[in-house]
């Protein structure tokens, strides 16, 4: 089973039927925890009410912090001020490729005809593709498509959604669809869309808007550049620069019982820090909610402070066999992924408790990077 599957008639490419591929079990990652350097805010972006695309930070919100037990209803508006974005639209990295055709002169070489690297980054992909990497060895529910292209010697990597995952999101149940939207109702209570003015509950709910962060860093010998959502900032104007002010804010059922709280730092914990911690921001805003959606508790954590939270609990995760199984991903990709062919994908495939594996397709099935984003490089 841990060979290289055959899917929709892919060539086999270097891959030998037999092969192994890449562990993800935890026991392989269990050594010193990998150089990450301090990521570097290199640039934002704003998706509008429309998702239409601007090179700036029109879409910033400011936190605003409520009281201990603020008792938010996070049902209110559902039915009729929320517009959900249409997440059967699948953007790939369209929005990371504009920004980087936008801000080109921040990234390019100094002499890039004398450069085979057009970019001077190894990976180019959205930091909730990282999470998933970092959590890989501890997901026992979900696989992952990943699809990687090499293009002027930069890997670009673009998730493509599982049979599973389109299974569930075309059968989501009425109570999933609404919980859904708690979060994002949480945000509307705790941000001000500027420094000077409070939340405004009675608002529009729309999750087509975002504020997005770009940030460059390097993994061992990985250097990296993503993309991921910002929810809000600390209104001070002397917090520190981002991504050093920027704040996550999160949901979570309230924790009753010890099983409770053990699930909770098991589970939750693993993702929120996955998610944080990869683009520099240093604290997560929970609100805990009963089951009727009503949030009855905040409480922040610090990003720094997690690892030491989930000490105590037995066979718990361990963020040095995220970081390790990330870095190892990535030099799989780098030794796999060799052939530099804007229209060619390498596509990677995780199922929970096996190895990754990948297949190569030469026949445009899986092919993200968009004609105008090659011909813009190229020329
Ligand atoms: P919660 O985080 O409170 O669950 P994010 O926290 O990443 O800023 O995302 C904001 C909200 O989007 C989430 O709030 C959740 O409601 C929704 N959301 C994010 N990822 C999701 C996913 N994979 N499936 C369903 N809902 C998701
Ligand atoms: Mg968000
Ligand atoms: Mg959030």
């Amino acid at each position: 089973q841990h060979h290289q599957q055959n899917q929709s008639g892919p060539t086999p490419g270097q891959n030998p039927l037999g092969s192994q591929g890449l562990s993800t079990r935890r026991e392989q990652y269990e050594r010193n925890f990998p150089v990450y350097k301090q990521p570097v805010e290199v640039g934002c972006f704003s998706l509008d009410s429309k998702r239409r695309f601007f090179n700036d930070s029109r879409q910033m919100r400011y936190y605003v912090e409520p009281e201990k037990n603020p008792n938010f209803d996070l049902k209110d508006g559902y039915k009729d001020r929320y517009v959900k974005r249409d997440d059967r639209v699948k953007e790939k990295l369209d929005h990371i490729l504009r920004w980087i055709l936008a801000n080109r002169s921040k990234l390019s070489s100094r002499e890039t005809t004398a450069s085979s690297c057009a970019l001077d980054v190894d990976f180019v992909t959205w930091r909730g593709h990282l999470t998933k990497l970092l959590t890989t060895p501890y997901e026992a529910r979900e696989g992952w498509l990943l699809a990687v292209t090499k293009f002027k010697g930069t890997l670009y990597i673009s998730e493509v959604e599982t049979e599973a995952a389109r299974r569930e999101r075309e059968n989501r149940t009425e109570r999933h669809e609404e919980m859904m939207y708690w979060g994002y109702k949480f945000e509307q209570y705790t941000c001000a869309d500027n420094v000077h003015s409070l939340p405004d509950p009675g608002g529009v709910v729309n999750t087509n808007e975002a504020f997005c962060t770009v940030v460059q860093t390097r993994l061992a010998d990985h250097r990296l550049l993503f993309s991921g959502e910002v929810d809000c900032r600390d209104k001070d104007p002397k917090a520190p620069a981002p991504p050093a002010c920027y704040v996550e804010l999160k949901t979570s059922a309230e924790i009753c019982t010890p099983k409770q709280r053990s699930n909770f730092h098991r589970f939750k914990l693993l993702k929120w820090w996955a998610q944080s911690f990869l683009p520099g921001v240093p604290r997560v805003v929970a609100g805990f909610r009963d089951h009727d959606g009503v949030v009855v508790g905040v409480e922040t954590f610090p990003i720094s402070k997690i690892s030491h939270l989930i000490k105590n609990e037995q066979n718990c995760w361990k963020p040095t066999v995220c970081m390790n199984f990330c870095c190892d991903f990535l030099s799989f990709v780098k030794r796999i992924a060799t052939e530099d062919n804007p229209d060619l994908v390498y596509l990677f495939s995780y199922e929970p408790h096996r190895d990754v594996t990948y297949t190569v397709h030469k026949d445009f099935k899986y092919t993200f990077l968009p004609p105008w984003y090659v011909e813009e490089i190229t020329s």
